[in-house]
């Protein structure tokens, strides 16, 4: 029997659609800024669906596109002058950035209250400390997807596969506050199979198409799939196909995890305008 198919595509719209109800009370329209630095192929089509879906629901958007050989300091000169705009409630920097540029400098130049991405220092140490973080957009769909089908995640055990900043860390401190059991797998794991094997709730956030397998997975575990890998020109998750003949429920690749990254930017933009404007903290 084939797992049930988490549609992430419901429940981004399900947010979005709460997202477009809660702008009609505010008195002002928040503002994303996307900066894209160079042409990759994919980051052009990622900050296009965020330009494009913020534009529908009704917010402001402005993509800044800046040249490939744009240098560490004019970049830094550039986020640090949008970040400072009284306009500007959020603002993120898309990556992979082109070499040499280094990420991580720029996401420590951003406003914290207008970290949309949440990978700002301050909003990682509110995170894991349970304070008010803006969180990282895909492990916060994670939650969303689990909430939204009902899925119980107190007392649960959780393995993630993949300790990355963007998804397999955050993650973990997510489904800890919700009083799951968490484990973090990585390349060096050993008998990685046997501990997935021991998941009710698997996340598979490494990057390589189908590296687990059905043998990997519990009968009718939750299965997370954040991979997005291009096989033959079309996307594939880190979930072998099979794996939907003994998981319980599985996000699919595409229409899965991916749109939800996507609306919960739009959540944490709303969010962040409505704190930084003083209007309660949506
Ligand atoms: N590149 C891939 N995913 C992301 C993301 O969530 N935010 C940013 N800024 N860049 C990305």
């Amino acid at each position: 029997m084939a797992a049930e198919r988490l549609d992430g595509r419901e429940v981004a719209r399900s947010v979005t659609r709460e997202l477009a109800e809660t702008l009609t009370t505010l008195p002002f329209k928040p503002q994303l800024v996307v900066v894209r630095v160079g042409e990759d192929p994919a980051s052009v089509a990622y900050v296009r669906g965020k330009d494009r879906t913020a534009t529908q629901l009704g917010l402001t958007s402005r993509v800044e596109v800046l040249g490939e050989s744009t240098t560490q300091r004019e970049l830094l000169a550039r986020v640090l002058e949008i970040s400072a705009d009284p306009e500007v409630d959020g603002i993120l920097v898309q990556d992979p950035l082109p070499p040499p540029l280094d990420i991580r400098a720029v996401q420590e130049a951003i406003d914290p209250a207008k970290d949309v991405d949440g990978f700002h220092p301050v909003n990682v140490g509110r995170l894991w400390n349970g304070g008010r973080a803006l969180v990282p957009c895909t492990p916060a769909g994670l939650i969303r997807i689990m909430d939204f089908y009902g899925l119980e995640i107190a007392g649960k055990r959780v393995v993630i596969v993949g300790r990355s900043s963007l998804v397999g860390k955050p993650a973990a401190v997510l489904f800890l506050q919700r009083d799951a059991t968490v484990t973090v797998a990585h390349s060096k794991t050993r008998s990685l199979g046997t501990l997935t094997r021991e998941a009710d709730i698997l996340v598979a956030a490494v990057g390589r198409h189908a590296l687990l397998t059905r043998e990997m997975v519990k009968p009718g575990a939750v299965v997370l799939d954040v991979g997005i890998n291009r096989v033959e020109g079309k996307l594939r998750g880190d979930v072998h196909p099979e794996v939907t003949e003994v998981a319980g429920y599985l996000t699919p690749v595409p229409g899965g995890v991916g749109p939800m990254t996507v609306a919960m930017l739009m959540q944490n933009t709303v969010m962040a305008a409505s704190r930084r404007r003083g209007d309660g903290g949506a």
